[in-house]
Order: structure tokens, then C-alpha cells, then sequence
């Protein structure tokens, strides 16, 4: 199936006939998912496959009790897994690239369900807390969507979508970049240990063989830059250590 037509086509399925889907199908799901982008690939999520009928029940039990929970063949139960985060992203990371990366994951699940010809549906109603005891997980474990998977019993219509101009509002016309150079093209065999780069254009520009050690780069053009054998050790660029942007 082409993209945009598991784009169009894919809806929340909410009715599933009682067929089995082989665990090869599951894997497939699961490997869309991690395909995923994360941020800085950091991969945070872990997935609970659920396929026991006593196990799909107590889902169900903690979800609101959501008819087609207990129906779904297959619940993929999408967690943050708090064990692989990032951590040089702080508080953003943790609160905001967390949900995005497993949001990511989920939708690939979904469309590559579309595409096997499976109908599924993204649960986000359910009680964290009493999930996380079913299916015993670790406390890094944060379960932050149930995707039920199935054959379609019955496949509703696409509910009404706002129009593009409703929703998208486009900035200023395309022109090329002119192009850039920079005002600083070679820095070789110096020591400029504890210099500070403030607002230079450094523009494709070469720094090699030099001693930036306790340097800073700040409000720098640094696209194209290329530093090689040089000491950089304790030197900030915007404020971060660059050994944690490497
Ligand atoms: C974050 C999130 C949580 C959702 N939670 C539920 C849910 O708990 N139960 C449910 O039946 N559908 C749930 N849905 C599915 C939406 O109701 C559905 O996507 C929406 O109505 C649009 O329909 P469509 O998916 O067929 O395009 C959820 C969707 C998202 C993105």
C-alpha cells in the first residue's frame, strides 16, 4: 500500500472479528515502531504484547472498560522507558521528547497496521498505575498508550477533518540563501587556549592543530566548520560542553 493511502485509509477500529494474528505480523508492528525517530536516537520505549484473554480482560478492567479492549486480539501496550532516555535533554526531554518519541512509535504501529491490513485503535484512556501492576512493570516503565490490533469486524467512516487552511498558516515566500562566507577562514599551529568566539561568522572556516581548551562559541555562524587535532578539552559552544555534543 502506498503511505498516503494507509494515511487515508487508516481509521480507529474499534470492532474486531476473533482471529488469531501470528506473532510474525506483531513483529513486524513492532519493528515500524522503532523505526520511529527519538530524539538524539535515544530509543525510549518498550512494548508490552498482550495476547492472554484473562490478561486483555484486566486491560480492559483499567481502561475504562472500553468494549474493544477485551475484543482486540492483540493490545501493544507503548511505554516510556525512562532506562533509555536521553539525558543531556533535561526537563524537556524528559517531559515533552518522551511523549513525542512514543507518540512517533504508536503512529508507525498504526499505519503499518493499515498496511498489513489490520484495523487498530490508540487507546490513551486508562489508569497508569493499575496497568503498570498488571503487567508488572519496573518503576522506569511509564505505559503511555494501549494499541489494540485485529482484523476489522467493521471499519467506521473518517470522521470530519478540518481544512488545511483552517489549521496551517504559511510564512513568506521561498528565495535562495545568498550564499555565506565566512569572515574567518584558517586557524592553524596557534594556541588560543580560554578564547572567546562571540558572534563571528565562522562559516566553513578551518581550525586545526590549535589549543581551544576553556574556549566558548557563542551566537556563531558554525555551519560547514570543521575542527580537527585540536585541544578542546573543558570548551563550551552556546554554553554546553562540547565533549556532550560530540
Ligand atoms: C492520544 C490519543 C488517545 C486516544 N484515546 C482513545 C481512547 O481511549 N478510546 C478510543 O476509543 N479512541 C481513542 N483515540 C482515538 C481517537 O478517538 C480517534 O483517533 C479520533 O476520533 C479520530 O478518528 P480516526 O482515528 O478514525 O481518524 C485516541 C487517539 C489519540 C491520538
Amino acid at each position: 500500500m502506498e503511505l498516503s493511502e494507509a494515511i487515508l485509509a487508516r481509521r480507529s477500529v474499534r470492532n474486531f472479528r476473533q482471529d488469531n494474528i501470528p506473532d510474525d505480523r506483531i513483529r513486524e508492528l513492532i519493528r515500524a515502531a522503532i523505526y520511529a525517530p527519538s530524539a538524539g536516537n535515544c530509543q525510549p520505549w518498550h512494548f508490552y504484547i498482550v495476547k492472554d484473554t484473562g490478561i486483555r480482560k484486566k486491560v480492559f478492567e483499567q481502561a475504562c472498560r472500553q468494549e474493544f479492549l477485551a475484543d482486540a486480539p492483540v493490545l501493544i501496550i507503548v511505554c516510556i522507558d525512562s532506562n533509555k532516555r536521553a539525558n543531556r535533554y533535561g526537563e524537556r526531554g524528559e517531559t515533552l521528547y518522551n511523549i513525542q518519541n512514543t507518540a512517533a512509535a504508536v503512529q508507525n504501529i498504526l499505519l503499518s497496521a493499515t498496511d498489513l491490513g489490520f484495523g487498530s485503535c490508540w487507546c490513551g484512556d486508562f489508569d497508569e498505575y493499575g496497568l503498570r501492576d498488571i503487567l508488572q512493570m519496573d518503576d522506569k516503565k511509564i505505559p503511555v498508550a494501549i494499541v489494540a490490533v485485529g482484523y476489522a469486524d467493521f471499519t467506521p467512516s473518517a470522521p470530519v477533518r478540518k481544512s488545511v487552511e483552517e489549521v496551517a498558516t504559511f510564512i513568506g515566500e521561498w528565495e535562495a540563501c545568498a550564499e555565506e562566507t565566512s569572515e574567518v577562514r584558517k586557524i592553524e599551529h596557534c594556541d588560543m587556549g580560554g578564547t572567546v568566539f562571540r558572534d563571528v561568522n565562522l562559516y566553513g572556516a578551518e581550525i586545526s592543530d590549535v589549543n581551544l581548551a576553556e574556549g566558548k562559541i557563542s551566537e556563531c555562524n558554525l555551519r560547514n566548520l570543521e575542527i580537527y587535532n585540536c585541544c578542546l578539552d573543558g570548551m563550551k559552544v552556546n554554553g554546553v560542553e562540547i565533549s556532550r555534543l560530540l
